[in-house]
């Protein structure tokens, strides 16, 4: 699917950041029609969340796990293996070449996309050079992006502060998708840098992961709605 082919509704990604599955299925249902794309992280996963990944593919909505997937090349082949079989569409996996091509292995003419994790955003210059990087922040993100693209890695995700640049460096084949996107005037929460969703779509980004603008809204159908509506506005 080129990125231009992707409808409004299923550029936005809703984060399923919820405690428990029951909720996570009832922010589901009351967001109906309204919303096509979900993300289940890790607390999710681990709260029984692949169940729910399963059951919400079986029904037609497309899955984003973000996994973070990264271990020994045997490892992330099998484990992309059994994530294929659930039936979603996105899967995380940090972008290390082995990490990558071992994935990219396991996905043998399934629908399942692969995007890479450049680097967490959590981290920063000094953060690499403690973990023993000789790269900064801005020099290790794109040296990974291009690694992925070599690859042949489907996307990225990345923070809406790098996808202009990322988009310029890799043009348009790759995925970009990118979360601490909120709408003018919701509550930034713990995000630092935030986009709305037209400058995050006007910047080149394919997919918005949104999480608490929406799940936390007094209407989450209706805050959904309004941000479907914005990124009409911008892809027009
Ligand atoms: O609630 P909010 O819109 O901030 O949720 C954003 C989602 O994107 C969360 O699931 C968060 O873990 C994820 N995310 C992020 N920043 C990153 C990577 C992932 O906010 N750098």
């Amino acid at each position: 699917m080129s990125a231009s082919s992707i409808t409004p509704r299923d550029r936005l990604i809703v984060a399923l950041d919820l405690p428990s599955v029951s909720e996570a299925r009832a922010m589901v249902e009351a967001l109906g029609d309204t919303v096509s794309f979900y993300k289940i992280g890790l607390e999710l996963t681990y709260g029984g969340g692949l169940s729910l990944a399963r059951e919400l593919a079986a029904q037609g909505k497309k899955i984003f796990l973000d996994l973070k997937l990264h271990d020994i090349p045997n490892t992330v082949t099998r484990a992309t293996a059994q994530v294929a079989e659930l039936g979603v569409n996105l899967l995380t996996i940090h972008a290390y070449p082995q990490t990558m091509k071992a994935a990219q292995a396991a996905l043998k003419g399934s629908p399942l996309r692969l995007l890479a994790v450049t680097v967490m955003t959590s981290y920063d210059d000094t953060d690499l050079a403690n973990a023993g990087y000789a790269f900064g922040v801005k020099d290790l993100v794109r040296r990974r992006a291009e690694q992925a693209r070599q690859a042949g890695i489907d996307g990225l995700i990345l923070s809406a502060e790098e996808v202009q640049e990322l988009r310029a460096q890799l043009g348009p084949q790759m995925l970009l998708v990118t979360p601490g996107i909120r709408p003018a005037g919701s509550d930034i929460g713990d995000q630092k840098r935030v986009m709305t969703p037209a400058q995050a779509i006007k910047a080149g980004a394919d997919h918005l992961v949104i999480g608490r603008p929406v799940t936390q809204a007094a209407d989450p159908r209706a805050a959904a709605s309004g941000i479907v509506k914005e990124i009409e506005g911008a892809v027009a």
